[in-house]
């Protein structure tokens, strides 16, 4: 679709960086394996949904369908602490509102999302938490795999992956222990 066929999009017009990065951020995939420039998920979904949502929406809708506001859908919140993005899944009625945005603006209600640079996967993991289809790849094999190892295998594999991961990280850090165990500066 040529940007003439479809309204303006809502990244076209405003994206609220600095409210959404710094106080809802925050990436839990770090701890999986470092990446270059990896976003906070919370900037990473607000990027996916501003570029599906219409130009013409509130921000407070905006937020909503971030979101920010749980409240409306009858979730209790702490009012003390700004809600973490990147914690926080979108509600079954937040998911059903984007569908019917994107059946306006895109023709369907799950358009497909392509990250050829996904890198870290943030976008990715974002745009499935909303059920959208995604396409995700990178030039590099070890972005591929971090991917898969965020996204695909525990959909895969289940609860009992984290035992493997377990395993397999203790053999890799006992090895490593052994091979270098020479180079170590108590040996010396
Ligand atoms: C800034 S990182 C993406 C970070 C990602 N948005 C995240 O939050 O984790 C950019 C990625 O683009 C990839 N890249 C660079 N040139 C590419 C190319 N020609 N084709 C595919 N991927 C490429 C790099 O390997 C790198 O992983």
């Amino acid at each position: 679709m040529s940007k003439s066929q479809r309204p303006q999009v809502f990244i076209e017009k405003i994206m609220p960086v600095k409210q959404v990065y710094y106080e809802h951020g925050g990436n839990p995939f770090k701890g999986l394996h470092r990446w270059y420039s990896r976003k906070p998920l919370s900037f990473s979904r607000a990027s996916v949904l501003a570029s599906l949502l219409p130009a013409d929406i509130s921000m407070e809708e905006f937020e909503y369908l971030l979101g920010l506001h749980p409240e409306k859908d009858g979730i209790l919140i702490k009012k003390k602490e700004p809600i973490k993005l990147y914690k926080t899944p979108p509600t079954s009625a937040v998911i059903e509102k984007l569908e019917e945005y994107c059946e306006k603006v895109w023709g369907k209600r799950k358009p497909v999302i392509l990250d050829a640079f996904a890198g870290g996967g943030s976008i990715p993991f974002e745009a499935t938490r909303y059920g959208l289809n995604v396409l995700a790849s990178d030039l590099n094999p070890v972005a591929v795999v971090t991917m898969k190892a965020a996204m695909e295998y525990p959909l895969k594999f289940g609860a009992d992956l984290q035992q493997d991961i377990d395993k397999w990280v203790k053999f890799v850090g006992d090895e490593a222990e052994k091979r270098l165990a020479e180079f170590s500066l108590h040996n010396q």
